[in-house]
Parts: C-alpha cells; structure tokens; sequence
C-alpha cells in the first residue's frame, strides 16, 4: 500500500508524532511509506500546489501526522486543508488516518475535526491514534502504535471505516439583516470583536454591526485577515523562556495594544472546514507568544458565529467546554460552604502557568490557610507548586492526579475513578485516597470525553458530588484536628499498601522530573487541564 505520511508539524523532522509514523514505516517494509513536511512546506504549496497533488493522487491511504494544538490541528493542518479543498484534488475512496500526540487535552476534538474534512472529501476514515508525547519510549506506547497499525490495515482491507456524522441539509441561505434597536453607548469601556470576516461574507458583516449597534458600549473590530502574521506557531516553546516569539511580524505588540488592552472580547467567525478560516487558527496558536498567558485571563468572552452551528457538534464542544469544564463541580463544592477560585490557565493548561497562585495570594491578604487541588495535569502542577511551598499551601486535592513531587501524603486527598487504571498504577502512598467506583478520568470535568479514557459506569454528576463529598470530609477533619496528621481517614478507601519495590518506583519519578525540569522540558511533561485553588472561607472565619 503507498501510504502518504502528512507530517502537519511545524517542527518537521524534529516533530514528537512523526516518530511513530517512521517507527512503523521501519516496521513494515513490505508497505510504500512517503513522509512530506507539510506543516513547513505550507507556504511554498500555497505558491504551487502540484507537487503535493501528485503525491496525493499516488496514495492509496493518507496518514495525517500532527501535534494537538489548542483544541485541534496547528494551522498548518488548518491551512493545508483549505489548500486540499480550493484545488479540488479528488481524494474520494482514499483511506485516512490518523496519529497525534499531546497531553490528551482536546485530542478527541482534533481527531473528530481532521474525521470531518477527510469525510468532507469522500475518504475512508479509520480511526487513529491518540499517543501521549512520550509514549513511543514505552514498551506500552509502541505496542498501541502496532496495534493500531495493525487496526488500519485490517480496516482497509475488511472496509471497516467510520460512519459520517450527519450533515446540515441543503437549504437556501437568506443572509442575516441588521434586526436589533440601537443603544445609547456608556463610556468607560472598550469592547473589541476579534473576527476574521472576508470582505465578500455578508452574513457576518450583518452580524457584526447589529451586534455592536445593541451594544451599550463602544467597540471597535480587530480584522485578523489585515495583520502581515509571517506564519502559524512553530512549536519551539522560546516565548516561554522569554516571553516574546520568534517571529518579527509585531503579533506580540499586536496582541498586547490591540487586542489585549480591551475589557471584553467577542470572537465573530463563519464556520469553514468544521472550524473556521484558517488566519483564526493561526491566531490561536501565536497567542502562546503572550509569555504563556491566555489573552482572555480574567475577561469576558462571547462568539457570533456564522453558520449552520447546530450541525457542528464538534465545533460547540470546543467553543462550549472552552468556558465551562470545571464550573460544574466547582460550583457543587461551592455549595458545601467552600469558596473555589478557579484560575484560568493559558490554553487550558496549567503546565503554561505553573506559579499562577503566587498572583492569586495578594489578592486575598485576608486568607491566612490555603488549599491547592487540581485535575490531571492540573493536579502534577498543583503538587509541584505545593512541595515548593509548603509554608502557604495547607493542602493538597488532587483529582485523577497523583502527588508529584515531594508533598506529604498526609495533607493530600486523592481522588480518582475506579476505571482510571493508569493513576491507580502510580499511586504508591496509602492516606486520604478516595477511589469512586464506576468513576473515569475526564468526568471531574465537563469537558467531554477523553481519549484513552474508560467509559463511566455512573454519570459525571454522581462523579462529581462524590468527588465533592470527599472534599468537604477532607476539609472538615482538617479543621477539627488543626492540621494533625491525617492518618486513618478515609480509612475504608485506603488501599493496601504498596510493595517496597513500587516504593522504589517514586524515587525513580522523582528524580526523572528533576531532570526534565533542568532540561526545560518539563514543560512537555506536564501539560494539562487547569488547575484551581480552594479557599476555605469556613477556617479563615472561625479564626477570625
Ligand atoms: C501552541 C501549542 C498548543 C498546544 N495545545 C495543546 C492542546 O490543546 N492539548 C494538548 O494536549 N497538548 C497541546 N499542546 C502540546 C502538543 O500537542 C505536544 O507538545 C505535541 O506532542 C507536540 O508534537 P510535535 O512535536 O509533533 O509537534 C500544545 C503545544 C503548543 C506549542
């Protein structure tokens, strides 16, 4: 078979996922494998797209090869698709596939974006693989790549393929006309719509203007179509070193006077491609360049959007879990009497802003105890903030999480659920862990499914008034015992105690952490959903 490898990352050779696409093509010889840096020949197929059209037609499956970039593809891939679909290169009956690698944070919202286009252009999609960035140095993780390549070519030859999601029917479009009463404007606050509006789209020019005409305060419109950006982020992380981005376009004082500057955002795009017009995307990943931060900390955000959204339904379980993945539970631990503070992390991913709490301290001088808990990797970073101070974190409450570093267990709650085999694996401490029967990884959140994860066997909100039963317990015996240790609590849920040789296990992590942090790539390491911080108002009133 010729298999066409669509390496989609901007770090082409140096990428993390094209490994495991050239792993298996050392595995199998008796298959044609052709590897093409996409993501960094995007530019010269803009200026001539025959190369990559011949090589398109000469295969028989397309292996699409991509880092997960802010819930999605990079821009690369983004671009590299309208370019497929504007030269309308006939890749019908063609088998597609997939391998990403991330921390699994929105993979499955990338893989069911690159299933539509590739279901947009006729293909046979089989489902791809999902790999963790370090997977392939694991007996495991090079297991799953086989297996799964094993899965494609047996679904390629039995016609095993996934079924289209169904479409928008054909209707005639009437384009929106400006319908709402004009308000008087308020000074004092400066509203900017980020939008990457064509000239030609009519509909969300309408949009627009009615919007900012009901608007009660002034706005102005961002164009993302008019500013020079010189290319998509190219991964290499040097604007968290030192907070600026390679490139010397001006996105950075772009984004800081023009965008950054304002009290609310309001995203306008059409719906393209299951996403919208590629510039979107590129600004989405450039934003990284803002040292890590997301440009939306601490702002309102709306979206007008354009387009048949009701059909789109991964497209809203982006826009949608983008602002609410963790308010549900957060809101029912709100309601045993506690104060959440949920931190907003660049992108989603505590791993961009660990020390986010040392902004949050002074805000709040009259807190004098504090509680850290965190989710997934959101949870690795709110251990790893704790062990480094232990003087202004009281505890810790990790969730789907386990400790890393070097924070005591006794001052930790550990919740996880009982299908989320991998973190039982590392938990190699005894106190304070709670296991929720039935529970999986990804309902602490509401984010939607997860890849690699076990389906539940309860619903996310049973998961998540367990999961807040057990803080109250946790937070309440801390108080009454005034920070004695925590020993036999939760003593029905304790696990049994681990052998000395998976004692010895944590020793080793440590150190391979310490490691990876001199090294800077601890930052790959640890990516993950955001993490929040708990302020428990009832200690701090009872010692006022
Ligand atoms: C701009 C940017 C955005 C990212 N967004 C996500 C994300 O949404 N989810 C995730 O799990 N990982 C995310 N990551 C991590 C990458 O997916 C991960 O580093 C990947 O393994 C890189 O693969 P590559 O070396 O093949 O480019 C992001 C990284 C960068 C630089």
């Amino acid at each position: 078979m010729n298999i066409l490898v669509l390496n989609a990352s901007p770090k082409g050779k140096n990428s993390t996922t094209v490994h495991t696409a050239l792993y298996l093509q050392a595995l199998h010889p008796e298959h044609t494998f052709t590897v093409l840096p996409v993501g960094q020949r995007i530019r010269s197929y803009e200026k001539d797209f025959a190369p990559l059209r011949a090589e398109l037609e000469q295969a028989d499956l397309l292996l699409f090869s991509y880092p997960v970039y802010t819930f999605i593809a990079p821009y690369q891939l983004h671009r590299l698709i309208e370019l497929i679909k504007a030269d309308g290169v006939d890749l019908s009956g063609k088998f597609a596939s997939q391998i990403t690698t991330s921390k699994h944070f929105y993979d499955v919202t990338a893989h069911r974006w690159v299933e539509e286009n590739c279901f947009d252009l006729g293909m046979n999609v089989v489902r791809g693989l999902s790999a963790d960035m370090d997977d392939l140095l694991t007996g495991r993780g090079q297991r799953e790549a086989r297996d799964f390549f094993d899965q494609l070519m047996f679904s390629c030859e039995h016609g095993l393929f996934i079924t289209p999601p169904a479409r928008a029917p054909e209707a005639e479009r009437t384009v929106y006309q400006p319908q709402l009463p004009a308000a008087a404007k308020t000074k004092g606050k400066d509203v900017v719509i980020v939008t990457n509006c064509a000239p030609e789209d009519e509909n969300l020019r309408n949009m627009i203007a009615d919007f900012r005409a009901a608007l009660p305060f002034d706005s102005r419109v961002v164009n993302l179509r008019e500013f020079p950006l010189a290319g998509g982020c190219l991964g290499c992380f040097g604007c968290a070193v030192t907070g600026k981005c390679v490139y010397k376009d001006g996105f950075d004082e772009f984004l800081r006077t023009q965008i950054q500057s304002a009290d609310a955002f309001v995203y306008a795009f059409t719906i393209a491609d299951h996403y919208t017009q590629s510039s979107f995307k590129c600004y989405d990943d450039r934003q990284f360049c803002n040292g890590h931060r997301t440009v939306t900390h601490g702002t309102p955000i709306a979206y007008l959007i354009s387009g048949d959204y009701r059909y789109e339904s991964n497209l809203r379980m982006i826009v949608e879990a983008r602002a609410e993945a963790y308010l549900p539970l957060l809101d029912r631990i709100r309601q045993t009497g506690v104060t959440c503070i949920l931190v907003h992390m660049p992108f989603h991913m505590a791993i961009f802003d660990p020390g986010a709490a040392e902004d949050i301290f002074p805000q709040f001088p009259e807190i004098e105890h504090w509680y850290m808990a965190g989710h997934l990797m959101g949870g690795a970073m709110a251990s790893q903030f704790a062990s480094g101070h232990p003087d202004e974190i009281d505890g810790l409450i990790l969730m789907g999480a386990y400790i890393y570093g070097d924070y005591p267990d006794e001052n930790t709650l550990t919740v996880y659920g009982s299908l989320n085999q991998s973190v039982e694996d590392h938990i190699d401490y005894t106190e304070n862990i709670v296991e929720i029967e039935g529970g999986n990884h990804a309902q602490f959140g509401n984010y939607g499914p997860q890849k690699g994860d076990a389906p539940a066997a309860i619903s996310a909100q049973e998961q998540q008034e367990q999961t807040a039963e057990a803080v109250e317990a946790f937070l309440n015996r801390w108080i009454r015992t005034e920070k004695a240790p925590l020993r036999g609590f939760f003593s029905a849920c304790r696990k049994p105690p681990r052998r000395p040789e998976q004692r010895e296990s944590r020793g080793k992590r440590g150190r391979f952490g310490r490691i990876l942090r001199d090294r800077m790539c601890f930052l790959h390491r640890s990516v993950g959903c955001g993490a929040f911080l708990l302020r428990n108002v009832r200690e701090s009133s009872e010692r006022n």
